[in-house]
């Protein structure tokens, strides 16, 4: 079935940046065939169905690449400490932080988790995101973390989202490895991690998502380097198992502290790495050589008041792709809005609206290895769209708590309609 999407204004996202203010697109079942100028279409196009969307303009579905957003509980109590002058990093070493949501994670079955994620994912939904990333990290032990990777993968059959989901066992160190960093890590690569790439998935995502991917629990490799987490080596150590499994790898890294994480990763072809808010220039350089996307996630910095910001202007010069992405998890960033982490990219990394956009389209797709199928408007990609009432591109990334999307379309169908 041939559908025609008319009287739109089109924001590409492809390589050329390019726009049509009086555009259309034609898709066919789930994926884009044409995309240009409405004056342009070719006659022979002969559309089963037209769908009129007023002049409103119109994107690829958004693509929040890095989420938290499978947990049990809250740390509301935890947020009242920060307030009040601890900090994140005093609390974790309390036995608080990534261990409080552990405790309350590794109560929950797959239901509960579903349960409890499914209003998140919604929220993001709503906002005019078609694809997000989900990690584990939480259960810290194989059973639980197993059980966030199915819900994660059940989340994706009952929301109209794809989920890509992340392995990211290496969070935080759990009660009884204490002092046994170097045992964790063993375990995840000897034990979990050719155990959780071996596995099928009882919930494969309704469309594949690269046709040789179809199946998996885990499509990715996440770790956490920091002088309170885990040492350069030790997830360097984690990257050299999951590429031998064929996993792609990223990294959470030098939010707090720089101990060598973004160079590392850039060592191993990482696909990512995320917060880089100590990053310096010569990883910089190491990122932009490897092609790593940079990921930027201003809701955890502005939650965890440090005023370090991340090297935007580096990041630019030297060409590395900036993604944006929520971070939703229950420590350092409380929520789940992408808009809100478009809103602050703009505000407070001083990013540009175009660069926001990218970030949450076409680097945000790269950054989950997902560029020849997600993020742009061209043919052969998915039919993925979201629909704003808004007068100009630049009102993407500006509202705060007040959401303009009034339409989203996944694989071709429209799957959500908002009066705005
Ligand atoms: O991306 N920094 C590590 N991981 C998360 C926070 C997780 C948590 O505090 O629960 C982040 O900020
Ligand atoms: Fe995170």
């Amino acid at each position: 079935m041939l559908t025609l999407w008319r009287n739109t204004a089109v924001a590409t996202c492809d390589d050329q940046h390019r726009v049509f203010e009086r555009g259309a697109i034609v898709t066919e079942a789930d994926e884009i065939v044409w995309v240009g100028a409405e004056a342009d279409l070719p006659a022979g196009v002969r559309p089963d169905r037209t769908i009129e969307l007023a002049g409103r303009w119109l994107t690829p579905g958004l693509i929040d690449c890095h989420t938290h957003l499978v947990f049990a509980g809250q740390r509301a109590a935890e947020f009242a400490q920060r307030t009040a002058g601890t900090s994140y990093a005093d609390i974790a070493r309390e036995g608080g932080g990534i261990l409080s949501t552990m405790r309350a994670t590794r109560g929950a079955s797959v239901d509960d988790l579903v349960r409890l994620s499914e209003p998140r994912l919604r929220s993001l939904c709503a906002e005019g995101v078609t694809t997000v990333e989900i990690k584990s990290g939480y259960g810290l032990e194989f059973e639980a973390e197993r059980r966030m990777l199915l819900a994660a993968r059940q989340l994706g059959q009952r929301a109209p989202a794809t989920v890509v989901t992340s392995l990211l066992a290496a969070h935080a160190v759990p009660p009884g490895f204490q002092g046994r960093t170097e045992a964790y890590v063993e375990l995840i690569c000897r034990d979990w991690l050719p155990r959780l790439a071996r596995e099928s998935c009882p919930h494969p995502n309704p469309l594949p998502l690269a046709r040789e991917r179809e199946q998996r629990l885990v499509d990715m490799v996440d770790g956490y380097c920091e002088s309170i987490a885990f040492s350069a080596a030790q997830c360097g150590q984690l990257f050299a198992a999951a590429r031998a499994l064929g996993l792609p790898v990223r990294l959470h890294t030098e939010q707090i502290s720089n101990i060598g994480g973004s160079r590392m990763a850039a060592q191993h072809g990482a696909l990512a790495c995320d917060h880089l808010e100590y990053t310096r220039e010569d990883d910089v350089i190491e990122l932009a050589r490897a092609g790593t996307v940079a990921v930027m996630l201003p809701i955890a910095w502005y939650v965890l008041a440090d005023p370090q910001l991340p090297p935007i202007d580096l990041l630019r010069a030297h060409g590395v792709p900036m993604a944006v992405a929520s971070d939703a998890n229950p420590g350092s960033a409380p929520g789940a809005s992408l808009q809100t982490a478009m809103h602050m990219a703009r505000r407070s990394f001083g990013m540009t609206g175009a660069e926001v956009l990218d970030g949450v389209t076409r680097h945000a797709a790269r950054a989950l290895d997902l560029a020849a199928t997600h993020g742009r408007l061209a043919p052969g990609y998915r039919a993925d769209f979201a629909v704003w009432s808004v007068g100009s591109l630049d009102e993407l990334g500006y509202w705060i708590g007040f959401n303009p999307c009034s339409m989203v379309v996944r694989h071709g169908e429209i799957v959500l309609e908002r009066d705005v």
